[in-house]
């Protein structure tokens, strides 16, 4: 390992190698060896999720064909493509619910790919997710919902755990003493994702993942959704990573977006970029979004 190698973790399973992971296919044989080396590098500091040649497969279905990602730290990256591109399933491999057939995928320079299961519960915490229609358990009241993450994961006092509950909902601008003793069914969509915000955010993780947020709101609560994840953003520097099938919202929240076409990423990069760039695929994915690209801009920035 070359001592000038400044994100190097010292592990010594990485031969001294730094030709680029996107570069030219490598020969069989200890070629190939190398080129897994190569592709299990540590990420630099600042690249809190990174997925090398990322591939997935079911019984004989390939999902994932060799999929490259980097989310920055206190970023947000939308996910964009067509229904069944393997979005959820990218989602559920990088927060570790799922493993790659093969690949790297890091986590706050941590290579997943090569713990066990065990340890893949300490990589879990560092994830909130938010679901698409925020996914609360009807039958149990918004406290019991947002107290979840904390029955199960610590070892907190009621008392304690009370008083953390009231203080998210509150940050979540939710009146506490109103809402926490409501069930979910009482409560709006915007209301019901600021609950499951309240939620993913118990554990207080570093990145938060949202499998379409917006999906089935009316537009005006689209918008507050999207005002949310760039508000999490700046008041607690969580990296977001979003998929979303909502152009307006990608345009409004991203960094970086990805498109994914059929399990592989065909571009990424910030979205009027994907929008005026070279791959005639991703602009016409946004031009056929049915949104008026030309009055989009970003509305936090
Ligand atoms: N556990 C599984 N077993 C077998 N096939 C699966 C499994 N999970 C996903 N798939 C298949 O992988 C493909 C991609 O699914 P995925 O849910 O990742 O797509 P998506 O991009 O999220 O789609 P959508 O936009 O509809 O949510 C689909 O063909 C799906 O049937
Ligand atoms: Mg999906």
């Amino acid at each position: 390992m070359s001592p000038s190698d400044p994100g190097s973790s010292g592990r010594g399973a990485e031969p001294p190698s730094h030709r680029d992971a996107h570069g030219p296919p490598a020969p069989a044989g200890d070629g190939a060896a190398r080129r897994d080396g190569d592709l299990a590098r540590p990420p630099l500091p600042d690249e809190i999720v990174v997925l090398r040649d990322i591939r997935k497969r079911f019984g004989d279905q390939e999902i994932l064909k060799g999929v490259n990602l980097v989310a920055r730290r206190r970023e947000t990256t939308v996910i964009i493509g067509g229904s069944g591109a393997g979005k959820t399933t990218l989602l559920r491999l990088i927060v570790a619910l799922e493993r790659a057939t093969s690949g790297h995928i890091f986590v706050d320079g941590e290579d997943v790919t090569r713990l066990s299961e065990r340890e893949l519960n300490r990589v879990r915490k560092k994830f909130g997710m938010v679901y698409q229609y925020a996914a609360l358990l009807d039958s149990i009241s918004v406290f019991d919902n947002v107290a979840f993450p904390l029955v199960e994961h610590t070892r907190l006092s009621k008392k304690e755990i009370a008083e953390r509950v009231m203080s998210k909902l509150e940050i979540l601008g939710l009146d506490p003493k109103v809402v926490a003793p409501k069930f979910p069914s009482e409560l709006s969509g915007g209301m019901r994702k600021r609950v499951g915000l309240a939620r993913a955010l118990m554990l207080e993780p570093p990145i938060l993942v949202y499998d379409e947020p917006t999906s089935g709101l009316d537009p005006l609560t689209s918008r507050l959704v999207d005002d949310l994840i760039e508000e999490m953003r700046q008041r607690f520097g969580v990296t977001s990573i979003v998929i979303s099938h909502d152009i307006a919202s990608c345009f409004r929240i991203a960094h970086q977006a990805v498109l994914l076409i059929k399990g592989r990423v065909e571009a990424s990069g910030p979205p009027d970029e994907l929008l005026e760039g070279d791959s005639d695929v991703a602009r016409d994915f946004i031009r056929n979004s049915a949104v008026d690209v030309d009055s989009l801009g970003r509305v936090t920035r």
